[in-house]
C-alpha cells in the first residue's frame, strides 16, 4: 500500500519505519526537515511538500502534536488527496477531533479517527493499540465493532 506519513517525530518516525520495513510504500513529510531525512535511508521518499507526500498515497497517517497542528498541515494539501483515506492518528481530542472532522468532510475525504495508547517504545516494537473509527468503507480489519451511533476513538481514548 502507498502510505503518507506526516509528522515523523517521536511516535510517527517509528511508524513509518514499521509500515516500511512491513512493505508499504512510505512517504514521509516533517515540518522540520532535519527530522525526517534519516528515513531516506530506509527506503523511505522524504518529501519537501505536504502536497509530494500525500499525492498517489491510498492512506495518509497524521501524527503531529495536536489539532491545531494537524488542520494546519493537512489543510492546505487536502485537494492532493484523491482517494487516499485520512488515518488521523495524533491525539486531538473531541474539539480538534470536530475541526479534522469538518475539513475532511468539506474536501470529501474519509476520515479515520484512529488515536493511539502507547509510547515510544511500543511504538518501535509496532505494539500500539490504534483505537480507530471510521467509515466501514475503508476498514480492512477483521476485528471491526459496529455501532448504530458514532464512537470516535478519541472519545474511547
Ligand atoms: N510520545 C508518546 O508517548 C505518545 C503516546 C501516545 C500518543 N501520543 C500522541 O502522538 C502525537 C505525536 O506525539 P510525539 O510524541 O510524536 O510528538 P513529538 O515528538 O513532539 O512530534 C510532534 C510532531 O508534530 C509536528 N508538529 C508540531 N507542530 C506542528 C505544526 N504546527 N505544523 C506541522 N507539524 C507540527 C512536529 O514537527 P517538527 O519536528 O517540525 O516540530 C513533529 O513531527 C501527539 O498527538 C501525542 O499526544 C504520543
Amino acid at each position: 500500500m502507498r502510505v503518507a506519513v506526516l509528522g515523523t517525530g517521536t511516535m510517527g518516525a517509528p511508524m513509518a519505519r514499521n509500515l516500511a520495513r512491513a512493505g508499504h510504500e512510505v512517504r514521509a513529510y516533517n515540518r522540520t526537515p532535519e527530522r525526517a531525512a534519516p528515513l531516506a535511508d530506509e527506503r523511505m521518499a522524504v518529501c519537501d511538500t505536504v502536497a509530494e507526500a500525500v499525492g498517489g498515497a491510498e492512506a495518509v497517517v497524521t501524527m503531529a502534536s495536536d489539532g491545531p497542528a494537524v488542520a494546519g498541515m493537512v489543510e492546505p494539501a487536502l485537494g492532493s488527496f484523491g482517494d487516499a483515506v485520512w488515518a488521523q492518528m495524533s491525539t486531538v481530542g473531541l474539539a480538534g477531533l470536530e475541526r479534522l472532522a469538518a475539513l475532511a468532510h468539506g474536501a470529501g475525504v474519509a476520515l479515520v479517527d484512529a488515536p493511539v495508547s502507547g509510547s515510544k517504545q511500543p511504538a518501535e516494537a509496532g505494539e500500539l493499540i490504534v483505537l480507530a473509527s471510521g467509515p466501514a468503507s475503508s476498514s480492512t480489519s477483521s476485528t471491526v465493532a459496529r455501532s448504530g451511533h458514532p464512537t470516535p476513538g478519541s472519545r474511547a481514548r
